[in-house]
């Protein structure tokens, strides 16, 4: 009888000490995945503006050769930067003055969609300055961006209908 007494506290001794592990190995397992998302790469501020840079760069062609469809494109993708910036760097102070940005860029999209160049033009001169004034904000006047001058890449073509090889 005492050795059945014996293993009956012994096993519910050992499921006690079983299920506390469980929790146990969870909170370990939370704690390392934690510090995985903490150290893991999140692009900074500089990285997405380099991005919009060249995408800066891109639309003033796109836009200038009238190729409606990848001046949409290159315009999206500032404003998927933009949306970017505000998810990843909620950190930095300089996200509250991202918001200046929002009127220029949407002149831009309805200039393209009305296919005027007239407003696309006018609509890109107003962003570059939006731009700069951004920077002067944020002390980072020293960023200047200008009109292009030359397209970014030679192995992209921004005319419109010209065949893919
Ligand atoms: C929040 C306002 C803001 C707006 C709007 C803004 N920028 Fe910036 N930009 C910054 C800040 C802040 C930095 C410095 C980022 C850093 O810490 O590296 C910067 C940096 C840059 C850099 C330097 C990146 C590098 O590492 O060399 C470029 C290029 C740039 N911006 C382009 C643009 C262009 C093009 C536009 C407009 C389409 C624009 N920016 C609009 C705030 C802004």
């Amino acid at each position: 009888m005492k050795t059945i007494t014996y293993i009956a506290l012994t096993s519910i001794l050992l499921s006690c000490h079983q299920q506390e592990n469980p929790s146990k190995n969870w909170q370990t397992q939370i704690d390392s995945l934690q510090s995985t998302i903490k150290d893991s790469y999140k692009p900074g501020f500089g990285e997405f503006m380099s991005s919009i840079q060249v995408h800066h760069e891109k639309l003033w062609f796109a836009g200038i050769n009238q190729n409606w469809k990848l001046a949409t494109f290159e315009i999206n993708e500032i404003k998927e930067s933009i949306s970017n910036i505000k998810k990843y760097c909620a950190d930095r102070p300089e996200v509250q003055s991202l918001d200046m940005i929002e009127d220029p860029l949407s002149n831009i999209s309805i200039a393209i969609e009305k296919k005027s160049m007239p407003n696309f033009k006018n609509g890109f001169t107003l962003l570059t300055s939006t731009c700069n004034s951004c920077h002067q904000t944020t002390n980072h006047g020293f960023n200047v961006i200008t009109t292009p001058v030359t397209p970014p890449f030679s192995n992209q073509n921004f005319k419109v209908g010209i065949k893919s090889q």
